[in-house]
């Protein structure tokens, strides 16, 4: 191995990892070794390129905290989150389509009774949630883990705004026998996706927009379905065509129907107008329970 010019380094570097004795691993790494030098091939980058990437991907990582995680807005910009997504969710007829989790899910939310008004408080327009999960036969699905969360009217989670004093705008909750719950919360607004970071300069400096369409984000787990990560996005919402992470499924925007004061489905009483939600969530069966093809 030596003596390598650009014809015959691509095959020497994969070659060097043919005693991979994980063979799933070995796919990888070599496809990722033939892949990045294709791309080295076609664009031939300067050496100041290459620094800047190098950069680029260093500050990626330190901006990763805790409460941050930079690689995976960059798969999200780039689309590859959603990829990943659409490969490992081919759902059948009744399932719901997936879409990103988002960095704002906090394990652990409240779990308060169903009806609650899970605002805390917050200022906004009130939003009537009433969601049923079933199979994606249509059979209800009770006592399935039905977690929520979603931004403020201003665009913000409440993990951004240090002020608030616990969560708000999420919550964790059971479905009952009939696979139904509900609850109270604000109409959600636009927001942009964290982009004080490389992600941010790297949207500003290819003359993107980092904006997502207001959305509901719904995570739902169930023995014998696999967990269902999905959104349902306003109807009414500016970014449905041009989502910053690519997330958008028709069948996923919802009409957050406008009402008039008076009395809600449940029973609560408005004096302003506000907005109903009602979605049914089709689960998809869990692998090892699928039907085998013959
Ligand atoms: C979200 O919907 O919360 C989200 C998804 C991807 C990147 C940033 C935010
Ligand atoms: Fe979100």
């Amino acid at each position: 191995m030596r003596d390598l010019n650009e014809h015959t380094i691509t095959d020497a570097a994969q070659d060097s990892f043919a005693n991979t004795p994980n063979p799933r691993l070995k796919t990888l790494v070599q496809a990722l070794v033939r892949h990045l030098h294709d791309f080295v091939r076609e664009t031939e980058p300067r050496f100041e390129e290459w620094q800047a990437a190098i950069d680029f991907l260093t500050q990626t990582g330190q901006m990763c905290s805790d409460v941050r995680q930079e690689f995976i807005l960059l798969s999200d910009v780039l689309g590859v989150s959603m990829l990943v997504d659409a490969i490992n969710h081919r759902q059948p007829a009744g399932a719901t389509e997936t879409t990103v989790l988002g960095p704002f899910h906090v394990v652990g939310a409240p779990q308060p009774a169903h009806g609650a008004d899970i605002s805390a408080g917050l200022p906004g327009e009130k939003l009537l949630v009433e969601g049923t999960v079933t199979s994606a036969t249509g059979q209800p699905v009770p006592g399935a883990v039905v977690e929520v969360w979603s931004a403020d009217q201003d665009g913000f989670y409440d993990v951004q705004r240090p002020e608030l004093e616990g969560p708000a705008l999420r919550a964790t909750f059971h479905t009952d026998q009939a696979g139904r719950f509900h609850f109270w919360t604000v109409m959600p607004a636009y927001y942009p996706i964290p982009d004080d970071g490389p992600i941010g300069r790297l949207l500003a400096a290819t003359g993107r927009h980092p904006y997502r369409p207001a959305h509901v984000h719904f995570m739902i787990s169930a023995p014998g379905y696999e967990r269902l990560v999905t959104h349902i996005f306003a109807e009414d919402s500016p970014y449905l065509e041009g989502d910053a992470v690519f997330g958008v499924k028709s069948s996923l925007v919802e009409a957050f129907a406008k009402r008039e004061p008076g009395t809600a489905p449940d029973g609560h009483v408005l004096d302003q107008p506000w907005r109903h939600l009602a979605r049914r969530f089709g689960l998809k069966p869990a692998a090892a329970l699928a039907p085998q093809a013959d």
